[in-house]
This record gives C-alpha cells, sequence and structure tokens, in this order.
C-alpha cells in the first residue's frame, strides 16, 4: 500500500473517531435521479462522519441471483429487474433495508425509498435528520452513467471523461480493477430515468417539509457538490 493511501486510512480513522466522539451520528437520506451522484457523495458522507453507506442498489448486485421466486415476483432473482432497469418489488428491498437499518445510531441511505409504499415502510423504521436531494438536468444524467466505471474491489465510482483514475482501468483507492455496470448501457439508462420520474419523483414531495431537508445543485464539479453535502449536514444534524 502506498504512503499516501496510508495517510488516508489514518485520517478516516481519526475522523470516524471524532464523529463518535461528537455523538453527531447523522441519519441520512440521499436522493436523486439515478446518475445523481447519490453513490460518490455517499461513500464521502460515510468517511466524513462515520456512518454507513447502506446502499440498495449496491447490496442488490451482490445478491443478483438470490432465489425470490417464493415471494411470488414476476421474476426469480433480483438480477432479472436490475439489467432492465426495473425497480425490484418491495418486498425484497423493503426487508433488505430493515436488516441494515435495525439499531443502527448513523448511516446514509442511498437508492431508497424509491416509491411510495417503500417511503412509507421507511417511516417505521427509523427517523431521519437530513434529506438531501441532488438536483442535475436529465440530458447530463445519460453521459454521467454511459461513461461510469466502478471499482470491483471497493465499489468506488470514475467515469471516462468526468472523473478519471489516475491509471486508466485501475481503483486509485485499492488498486482494483474497473468495470462497466451491465444497467449502464443506453437502453437501461433511458429505461431507469422512465421509471425514475414515474415512480420516484413523486417521493421528493413527500419529504419536502421534512426538517433537514435541502436541495443540492449536483451539477457541479464533485468537490463543490461535497462542499455543499457536507455544509448541509453539519448545518442541519
Ligand atoms: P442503484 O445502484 O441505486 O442505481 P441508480 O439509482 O440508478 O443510481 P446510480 O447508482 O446509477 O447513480 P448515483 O446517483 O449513485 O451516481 P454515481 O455517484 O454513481 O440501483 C440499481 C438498480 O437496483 C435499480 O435500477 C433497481 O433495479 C434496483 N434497486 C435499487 N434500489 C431499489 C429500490 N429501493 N427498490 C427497487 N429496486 C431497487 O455517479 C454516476 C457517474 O457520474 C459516475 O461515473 C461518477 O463518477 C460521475 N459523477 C458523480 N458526480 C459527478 C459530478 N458532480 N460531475 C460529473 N460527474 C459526476
Ligand atoms: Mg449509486
Ligand atoms: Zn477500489
Amino acid at each position: 500500500m502506498s504512503e499516501r493511501a496510508g495517510v488516508g486510512v489514518e485520517n478516516d480513522t481519526i475522523k470516524r473517531r471524532c464523529a463518535e466522539a461528537g455523538g453527531m451520528n447523522p441519519k441520512i437520506l440521499i436522493l436523486g435521479p439515478p446518475g445523481a451522484g447519490k453513490g460518490t457523495q455517499s461513500g464521502r458522507l460515510a468517511d466524513e462522519f462515520g456512518v454507513e453507506h447502506v446502499t440498495t442498489g449496491d447490496a442488490l448486485r451482490a445478491n443478483k441471483e438470490m432465489d425470490i421466486s417464493d415471494m411470488d415476483t414476476e421474476y426469480d432473482t433480483p438480477g432479472e429487474y436490475m439489467d432492465r432497469g426495473d425497480l425490484v418489488p418491495d418486498v425484497v428491498v423493503d426487508a433488505m433495508v430493515g436488516e441494515a437499518l435495525d439499531g443502527r445510531e448513523g448511516f446514509v441511505l442511498d437508492g431508497y425509498p424509491r416509491n411510495g409504499d417503500q417511503a412509507e415502510a421507511l417511516k417505521d423504521m427509523t427517523d431521519l435528520d437530513v434529506v438531501l436531494v441532488l438536483d442535475v438536468p436529465e440530458e447530463e444524467l445519460v453521459d454521467r452513467l454511459t461513461g461510469r466505471r466502478v471499482c470491483e474491489d471497493c465499489g468506488t465510482n470514475y467515469h471516462v471523461e468526468f472523473n478519471q483514475p489516475e491509471e486508466a482501468g485501475v481503483c486509485d483507492e485499492c488498486g482494483g480493477d474497473l468495470y462497466q455496470r451491465e444497467d449502464d448501457d443506453e437502453e437501461s439508462v433511458r429505461n431507469r430515468l422512465s421509471v425514475y420520474h414515474d415512480n420516484t419523483e413523486p417521493v421528493l414531495e413527500l419529504y419536502a417539509d421534512h426538517d433537514g431537508y435541502v436541495e443540492i445543485d449536483g451539477d457541479q464539479a464533485p468537490d463543490e457538490v461535497w462542499e455543499d453535502v457536507k455544509a448541509a449536514v453539519e448545518a442541519e444534524a
């Protein structure tokens, strides 16, 4: 491991201890369309505030082949929904999130809720200190998603143009190989955006009056978005 990486780990540990000592442990929900930067900003929030990144997308990708046929679903595995860009049935996702949040003091929740029923289910699982909404224009989202590359070992997000690793195809954080997600082809991306408009956009209205609700301009460079995200959590948590 390089010296730089070593320092990074130490810093993260220090920050985590500080956050724990300060008793902040914020409960953060991050909302926004596919490609808005939820995963990118959640990773930074988790490091900065020492909380768990709870992400339904990553959890489902790790369980794409899970047999869900006994749950009376249309397809037999999560992967068949995901590669098309459709929502995985609530019964599967609600159970996953319920388990991930159970007893957790602080977290950043990314990818859930995605419809009104999931929002109702979440109300029964936990309260929230901060609700962040990342705003990015639609035409930008397609470019971001079709150019995304993800580390297969640590999950860090890159982009072939907007967020390049130092060496093409290799993760800066851990040296892992970068891959393209199966749902990042243009056809699945268009479907994910239309699923978002139909199912998830109405969810934003449900949170508009929630304590700690902050809309963030996600159409800035990743570091600029991070400044706004961090300031919002510090102000609201
Ligand atoms: P999920 O993995 O959650 O995908 P998503 O919501 O479509 O969001 P993404 O992960 O694509 O985008 P992101 O906002 O995290 O952006 P990122 O930071 O990577 O879900 C996948 C599938 O799982 C769903 O389609 C569904 O099938 C299933 N699923 C998940 N949750 C579910 C639920 N609750 N119910 C039912 N089904 C569920 O950034 C994108 C790219 O842009 C990257 O390349 C990044 O480097 C780049 N980038 C980031 N920020 C910037 C910036 N500021 N400027 C320029 N480029 C940037
Ligand atoms: Mg993501
Ligand atoms: Zn990595």
